[in-house]
């Protein structure tokens, strides 16, 4: 494969598409959309987001030790890039979106209503990045949305719809069709030599 050097930039994709909430000690939620985010431990539970220490969400955190990483469905790429580019420094996120709010179950940040997967965290580690923070949090609780779930009980992926995001492209776009079932089809592999 014949390739073209881009240097040390950011690009890289996919990258998940999500909304944090925040609160701030005055109790005033914002929005904030993130795509440098991801889950780094099974034991226990924990998702890495990479915040700017200018962004407001960055100090609510500070103030609360607390947030909520709400995953975005492909229906809210106008939303999710608007709180991506408007700070809670300057306005009220929730005033100019469509988007609300409803309690959480283990901490005082308030869920996304419209996210099907939202994940209560707890703040357990910041390291330093240069101007960001690379902030660990411990997932205490998962909210998932009932119209995923079967009368059989099985999970159907399509109800989730992630919006995903093309880092140093700057698109969003949506999945495409299931390609195989992980840890188990590689195997498929072997059995054919
Ligand atoms: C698709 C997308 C992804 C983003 N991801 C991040 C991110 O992971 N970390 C970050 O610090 N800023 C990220 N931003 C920028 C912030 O969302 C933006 O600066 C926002 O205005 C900060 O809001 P706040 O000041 O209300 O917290 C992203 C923006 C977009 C559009």
């Amino acid at each position: 494969m014949k390739k073209r050097t881009l240097g040390p930039c950011v690009t890289f994709f996919p990258q998940p598409t999500t909304i944090i909430s925040s609160l701030s000690d005055t109790g005033e939620v914002n929005l904030m959309t993130a795509s440098w985010v991801g889950i780094v431990s099974k034991t226990p539970p924990t998702i890495a987001i990479s915040l700017n220490k200018e962004r407001k969400t960055y100090q609510n955190i500070k103030q609360t030790s607390e947030f909520v990483v709400n995953m975005v469905p492909s229906s809210l790429a106008l939303e999710a890039d608007y709180c991506g580019i408007r700070s809670g420094h300057n306005e009220n996120k929730l005033d100019q979106t469509s988007l609300s709010l409803e309690p959480a179950d283990r901490i005082a940040t308030p869920m996304l209503v419209e996210s099907p997967l939202n994940l209560e965290c707890r703040l357990v580690r910041e390291i330093e990045l240069g101007d960001y923070r690379l902030l660990l949090g411990e997932i205490v609780e998962i909210h998932a949305t009932e119209t995923a779930f079967s009368v059989e009980g099985e999970i159907e992926t399509k109800a989730f719809d992630p919006l995903v995001y093309l880092g140093g492209i700057r698109q969003y776009w949506s999945l495409g069709e299931k390609q195989a079932d992980a840890y188990k089809d590689g195997l498929q592999i072997v059995k054919k030599k």
